[in-house]
């Protein structure tokens, strides 16, 4: 079996990223973590990365005059290292359609709620406010519409009374963590499939 060459996206912590590239390691997981760019050259989980011997690249979009423009620079460079799988670990911009469009298929992010749910941002704060009693996290396939895409996977967690945004964020992103690669490695097997 020769893995799916993935590319991973973060802007910061990285933490997905980190449990992406510890499940990669397995001799039987189907995708190789081949590189890890990300828009902020402050992103915490770029040393991780480098430290474990992945390529790294930091393209800044403050560069870049248009979404455009700067979409086309990360593609160019994700085409560069023949990647065949884009895995957004914690990116936080909204990519381009025609961006979107090159990769159909073989992009996928992690969300932390229940999609359809609180798309978008501050989730947790959301669903606090509004009273949930359930929260969690979902990965799905990108598409242009934000957090719209086909649900792959989604695990749940209790809000508990007392819940902070923060307190409720760590529960959910231990969840994150379990979900993203095994919805990974779903995605690397139709890849994988489609080449034969
Ligand atoms: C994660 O909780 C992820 O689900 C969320 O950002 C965090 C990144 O953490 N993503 C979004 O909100 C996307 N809209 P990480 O950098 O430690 O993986």
């Amino acid at each position: 079996m020769t893995k799916a060459r993935t590319a991973i996206l973060i802007s910061g912590r990285g933490s997905n990223m980190m449990a992406l590239v510890e499940a990669a390691r397995a001799a039987d997981f189907p995708a190789n973590i081949v590189c890890v760019l990300s828009n902020k050259a402050d992103a915490k989980g770029l040393a991780f990365a480098a430290a474990n011997g992945i390529a790294t690249k930091v393209i800044d979009n403050t560069a870049y005059p248009t979404r455009e423009a700067y979409d086309a620079a990360i593609d160019a460079y994700l085409r560069s290292k023949d990647v065949e799988a884009v895995a957004l670990a914690g990116f936080m911009r909204v990519l381009s359609a025609d961006f979107i469009a090159g990769w159909d298929g073989r992009i996928i992010n992690i969300h932390p709620s229940i999609l359809p749910a609180y798309k978008g941002l501050h989730t947790h704060e959301r669903a606090i406010a509004e009273g949930a009693k359930v929260a969690g996290c979902s990965v799905h396939m990108v598409t242009p519409e934000l957090d719209g895409g086909p649900v792959l996977m989604q695990a749940e967690v209790p809000v508990l009374p007392g819940d902070t945004p923060d307190t409720l964020a760590a529960r959910v992103l231990k969840e994150e963590h379990k979900i993203y690669p095994q919805a990974l490695a779903w995605l690397a097997n139709r890849i994988i499939e489609e080449r034969e």
